[in-house]
């Protein structure tokens, strides 16, 4: 349980609030690049900031105001030229520092005036990696975007998918170091929509939660596992500040605003042995709607569909003046606690948890991965079909409803697999 006032400072978001200002020493995933192979703009709402984030002719990304400073008009709407972005009002033209480069009739009514040189646009950096487009609003100098070893691997499929969750980005980032919410939300629950009748799976016995240098490590024991399994000798990872990682795939909680966060997950799939050396072209992005437009409900069949039915299910702003915390929650207590002690770090003007500067550590950074043999090495296929959970995702997608059918097609494909459609989803 929090108070009323510590739940208020963890979740807000805006430049002007402590969080928001521990959440800006952080890059952020805000989009793909492949969503600028057809589009050269995308409005960006970012931690309560509207922008705009384009891609120039040239193929620099820029990322400044949605507003322009001349007259506020929307540069969502505005184009692109070789270098910058044009308003498409009275054309005044803006870098992505931030300058402005033209202002075509005070360039001719009053050339010498230069009142190009006096305005200013608020821009921010912005840099690729992995496929993703990431974002820093923070104070300047800007760390360096993590090099996570995932972003390294070959002889993968990866995809990226974006969901918007209209609930605060805090509860959803709980989510990453709470192990038992898989037995329940994604075993028992799955399994019971669809088979009334189901059994429950086996029970969690105990949990761990241990930190390191880059986020929180979670380890669970089962019923069906001993001290052995790589659930309990790797686990999985809270990573810092806004991520989860489950060794094939990363989930940012990036807030849109303190109402919204943009569910951002990049997915990594080894190709079989037989298929390589394989090399993707593109990592290929989609965005998809997270209720059923038919019953208005919210999707229940995907992994993270389920999530998002707690995460928006607590409210818009979970209430954890009336929440009740056990033993399987240590790991929320620990990270509340360390964002309240990094808030202190910030505020006396030092970096918080995980911030990484040094170009000689942020190579191929290393994180826990259980499956770490299946991703770097590769299996043949025949091994990989009998793998217990990996086999499956060669014929469904079970992560996030919505993936558009030529996706899907390019995964198989790059499988060696007949293209036919995903089968039903099953978890566990
Ligand atoms: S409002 Fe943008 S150029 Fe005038
Ligand atoms: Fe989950």
């Amino acid at each position: 349980m929090l108070s009323a006032e510590s739940n208020h400072r963890l979740t807000r978001t805006g430049a002007d609030t402590d969080m928001g200002q521990l959440l800006r020493r952080y890059w952020m995933p805000i989009a793909a690049v492949s969503e600028f192979d057809d589009q050269s703009i995308r409005p960006v709402r970012l931690m309560g900031e509207d922008l705009v984030l384009y891609k120039d002719k040239s193929g620099t990304f820029g990322l400044v105001d949605r507003q322009c400073p001349h007259r506020r008009a929307d540069l969502a709407y505005g184009f692109v030229e070789q270098c910058g972005l044009r308003c498409n009002y009275h054309g005044w033209l803006y870098d992505a520092d931030g300058r402005c480069l033209e202002q075509p009739y005070e360039d001719v009514a009053n050339p010498r005036a230069r009142f190009r040189d006096k305005i200013r646009i608020k821009s921010y950096p912005v840099e690729t990696r992995g496929g993703l487009v990431w974002a820093y609003l923070g104070p300047q100098p800007a760390p360096l975007v993590p090099d996570w070893e995932p972003f390294s691997w070959q002889n993968g499929f990866v995809q990226i998918a974006f969901a918007e969750v209209p609930c605060n980005w805090l509860q959803c980032q709980e989510n990453s170091i709470d192990p038992v919410h898989f037995e329940w939300m994604h075993m028992n629950w799955g399994r019971r929509l669809r088979d009334e009748e189901s059994e429950h799976g086996p029970k969690h016995l105990k949990v761990a939660f241990d930190e390191f240098d880059y986020g929180l490590v979670y380890r669970r024991q089962r019923e069906d596992t001993d001290e052995a399994h790589k659930m309990w000798t790797v686990g999985r990872v809270c990573l810092w500040p806004n991520c989860f990682f489950l060794g094939d795939h990363f989930e940012w909680r990036v807030p849109i605003d303190d109402e919204r966060t943009l569910s951002v997950s990049w997915l990594f799939f080894r190709v079989p042995n037989e298929q390589e050396p394989y090399v993707q072209d593109k990592i290929p992005a989609w965005r998809s709607d997270i209720k059923d437009p038919e019953t208005g409900r919210w999707i229940s069949s995907h992994v993270m569909n389920q999530d998002f039915i707690a995460w928006v299910g607590q409210g818009t702003v979970a209430d954890r003046t009336r929440e009740h915390l056990g033993q399987s929650d240590m790991g929320v207590v620990k990270l509340r606690q360390r964002f309240m002690s990094d808030l202190k770090l910030v505020a006396a003007g030092e970096d918080p948890k995980a911030v990484i500067r040094d170009p000689e550590q942020n190579q191929r950074i290393a994180l826990p991965v259980a499956d770490r043999d299946l991703f770097e090495k590769g299996v043949p296929l025949a091994q990989y079909e009998k793998l217990p959970m990996y086999g499956k995702h060669l014929h469904t997608f079970p992560f996030q409803a919505g993936q558009p059918p030529e996706v899907w097609a390019a995964f198989r494909e790059a499988m060696g697999l007949p293209v036919v459609p995903p089968a039903p989803v099953e978890i566990a």
